[in-house]
């Protein structure tokens, strides 16, 4: 049964992220009052970084404490690595909130066996949520971008990851980069409560149209994203909308 699917979109980028920091804060703020903590997985790449920045800049009183943030996606370089995700969200969050260090889970994506990495995260993120070897963690939120293929978080078409039903995090063979990405499943992503797609630039506008209105064989792995009881919420500014028909 496909998510409900919502689409949002702001007049500019400037409206997207804050439009985006209101429904971060919103989703975080309920879930602490509902079951005292929030868990968020955050997305890489570029686009989000202004978000992180607005969140670190205008929301003060977020209860940062209360909040565990996890990454979606890394690459397999150290953090400290220009290309790392956990790089780019510390520069851009970490460094500029309140948040104890051991509410924060990294990829350990130094490891130069990715495979390793990757079975580690998936060990943190067990023990986190104390999942039963059959159960699939639920985040309170998980932000995804979208890759100029429709790949989103590190599940790129015709990669193997794309198959994995059964392991929470992968090390994602992915042939274009001869590199391995790890990346969370299908069925984590599946499983979260809220999923936010943000996508912002002309650049955006041909791949959200597809993937929102187009029907390609086999289906775009951003396409694949359907919440099975959860909320999918794509946020656009209007320049990365430009070709949606409506
Ligand atoms: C990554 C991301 C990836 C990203 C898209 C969009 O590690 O790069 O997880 O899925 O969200 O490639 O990237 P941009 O935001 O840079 O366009």
């Amino acid at each position: 049964m496909a998510a409900e699917r919502t689409i949002q979109i702001l007049p500019t980028a400037a409206d997207l992220f804050h439009a985006a920091a209101e429904e971060f804060t919103r989703v975080g703020r309920q879930a602490i009052a509902a079951q005292g903590r929030f868990a968020v997985a955050l997305s890489g790449g570029s686009t989000p970084k202004a978000l992180y920045s607005l969140l670190a800049a205008s929301y003060p009183d977020f209860p940062w404490a209360r909040t565990y943030l996890f990454f979606g996606d890394e690459r397999h370089v150290p953090p400290t690595d220009p290309e790392s995700n956990y790089r780019m969200v510390s520069e851009s969050l970490l460094t500029r909130i309140a948040i104890p260090a051991q509410n924060v889970f990294r990829v350990k994506a130094e490891n130069p066996d990715a495979t390793a990495a990757a079975a580690n995260y998936e060990k943190q993120i067990r023990r986190f949520f104390a999942l039963t070897p059959a159960e699939f963690p639920r985040f309170d939120l998980i932000l995804l971008g979208l890759g100029p293929d429709g790949h989103t978080a590190s599940l790129f078409p015709d990669s193997p990851g794309l198959k994995e039903n059964s392991k929470l995090v992968i090390a994602n063979w992915v042939e274009k980069f001869k590199t391995h990405r790890i990346s969370f499943t299908f069925p984590v992503l599946n499983n979260a409560d809220e999923v936010i797609f943000l996508a912002s630039g002309p650049d955006k506008a041909a791949m959200v149209h597809e993937v929102l209105e187009g029907k390609p064989t086999p289906p775009l792995p951003s396409q694949q994203v359907q919440p099975t009881n959860g909320r999918l919420l794509w946020m656009l500014d209007a320049p990365a909308a430009a070709k949606l028909s409506r």
